[in-house]
């Protein structure tokens, strides 16, 4: 029986732009997966150890912005979080996970240092807690895998 959601711990899993088009855009790249499928699949790894993930994807800078704010307040531990495009471009974004001070770890699907140099800079690079790249999907799994043992131990 799991304990109540309010002492459960929370892991947010965070998206920004064209990461809703997973599995249809460019698959070669991207691979074959919705993004429904990965957060169905993390949701399930992390509900066997009574652990909490919300999603959110967004292709706005200030929703997502909005949605790092707002995991401030309920007392989300960890943010696994896909940039996306914003990657290369959002100081707005670093901001706000500075300002959240939420350990974050930052996940690309694609082997960024293989593809065009302006996808070789990352405002988040220094800030992250650990970052997986170009791992593919299982990025995704072992981003959250780092997460929980984090929160376990
Ligand atoms: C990405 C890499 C970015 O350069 C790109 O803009 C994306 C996805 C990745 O997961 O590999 O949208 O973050």
């Amino acid at each position: 029986m799991p304990l109540d959601n309010q002492i459960q711990p929370k892991i947010l899993l965070l998206n920004g732009p064209n990461l809703n088009l997973l599995g249809e855009r460019e698959p070669h790249i991207y691979g074959a997966a919705s993004l429904k499928t990965i957060a169905d699949r993390l949701t399930q790894t992390a509900a066997t150890y009574n652990i909490v993930l919300m999603n959110f994807q967004s292709n706005s800078e200030g929703a997502l912005i909005d949605r790092i704010h707002q995991a401030r307040n309920e007392h989300i531990e960890w943010i696994l979080f896909n940039p996306g495009a914003y990657t290369h471009t959002s100081i707005a974004l670093r901001d706000a996970i500075q300002g959240a001070r939420i350990p974050m770890i930052e996940i690309h699907i694609s082997k960024v240092f293989q593809r065009e140099a302006f996808r070789h800079h990352s405002y988040f690079a220094d800030i992250a807690w650990a970052r997986l790249v170009g791992m593919g999907m299982l990025g995704y799994d072992y981003a959250l895998a780092a997460a929980i043992a984090a929160i376990k131990n």
